[in-house]
């Protein structure tokens, strides 16, 4: 089968090739899925760029296949698997202990049975793949660790990319009233997914403006934590929520640490949001997407040969959106 292998850590473009491997088998409670679209998401260019260099120390590099996200065809069933038939169309997820070796830049990837679930026959392959880890974190945030509902406000600091544009949609839905904050090319595109407000984070620091919110979801950790806590109503609870989309991986994870610490201190309600996958969350994300209440956001679709430039897009950290790549019909 192709797969995209990765040779070592670097530049995606430089680091990653298209080459025929063996198609893997589904071992015990395992299921070999055809793949026909995944998508890209944090830890794919993590574990492509090998940045901060201490994670080479844990994570393998030479012939490694990454990509998390599951979206295709029941191929066939190893023991013990029940529930599922050859031809089934499906929906899951790879993540859940370190970086994926043998992941979803693939045609075919083996993911344990427990990972997947049927997938809504109203969404396509392409938006299903988009909304497994951006959905469930999205989902995690705004649903579950708080619970966005009629008269809460709420910010999403990065609401243009992956999973700010699902939290936009599923906070909205739920009823809260959502500001956005984006870059000013992305204006339009948020306010077009219910956000009542919009910030161009180029002209305004939302920080130091006179308006209080109820929760602040933070995809992006560019202002310091202390100061955004300044930006919460009383109560008001904040979820930090980037390991590095603006700079770079160990000042995203100072950053987090930092706000952990806050939190701890008794200085603010400060929650983490582990978007990890459970069967509830991926069924509540598929459940919105196929009844038309959101919309996953896709920002480009690469072949599976242009993966390369689809993870060095992710890197870019300027997808509008989710990023997919399809393995054709
Ligand atoms: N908790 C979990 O389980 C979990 C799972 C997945 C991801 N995450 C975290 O979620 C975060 C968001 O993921 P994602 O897939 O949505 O990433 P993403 O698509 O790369 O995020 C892009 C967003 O970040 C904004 N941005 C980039 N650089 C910025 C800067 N310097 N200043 C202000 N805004 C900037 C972009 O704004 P514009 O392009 O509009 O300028 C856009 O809104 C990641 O940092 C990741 O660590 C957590």
């Amino acid at each position: 089968m192709k797969a995209v292998v990765q040779d070592r850590f670097g530049p995606p473009e430089q680091v990653l090739r298209v080459t025929d491997v063996d198609r893997p088998e589904p071992g015990p409670g395992e299921v070999l899925v055809r793949l026909r679209a995944t998508s890209v998401n944090t830890p794919d260019w993590i574990a492509v760029a090998g940045v901060p260099y201490v994670l080479r120390l844990s994570a393998r590099a030479k012939g490694a296949v990454r990509g998390t996200d599951v979206a295709g065809t029941v191929e066939a069933l190893g023991a013990g698997v029940s529930g599922f038939a050859v031809g089934d169309a499906v929906i899951g997820t790879k993540w859940g202990s370190g970086f994926p070796t043998a992941g979803t830049f693939a045609e075919y990837t083996v993911t344990r049975a427990d990972r997947l679930i049927p997938k809504p026959e109203g969404i396509g392959f392409a938006d299903a793949a988009a909304s497994v880890m951006s959905g469930m974190t999205a989902h995690a945030a705004v649903a579950e660790v708080f619970a966005a509902g009629p008269g809460q406000r709420i910010l999403v600091n990065g609401a243009s990319g992956g999973v700010g544009t699902f939290a936009v949609q599923i906070a909205r839905h739920r009823g809260a009233e959502v500001t956005a904050v984006c870059g000013p090319a992305n204006l339009d595109l948020v306010r077009g997914l219910g956000a009542a407000r919009a910030i161009d984070y180029t002209a305004t620091d939302f920080t130091a403006g006179p308006d209080r919110y109820d929760a602040i979801l933070d995809n992006v950790l560019n202002h310091p934590p202390r100061r955004v806590l300044r930006a919460l109503a009383s109560g008001g609870v904040y979820l930090p929520n980037s390991i590095g989309n603006s700079g770079g991986l160990l000042a995203g994870l100072a950053k987090m640490a930092g706000a952990t610490l806050l939190g701890a201190a008794g200085r603010a309600d400060v929650r983490s949001v582990d978007g990890g996958f459970t069967p509830e969350r991926l069924t509540a994300v598929a459940d919105l997407v196929a009844s038309g209440a959101v919309r996953p956001v896709i920002d480009r679709t690469y072949p599976l040969e242009e993966t390369p430039a689809a993870v060095a897009r992710m890197y870019s950290h300027r997808a509008r959106g989710n990023i997919v790549i399809t393995m054709g019909e």
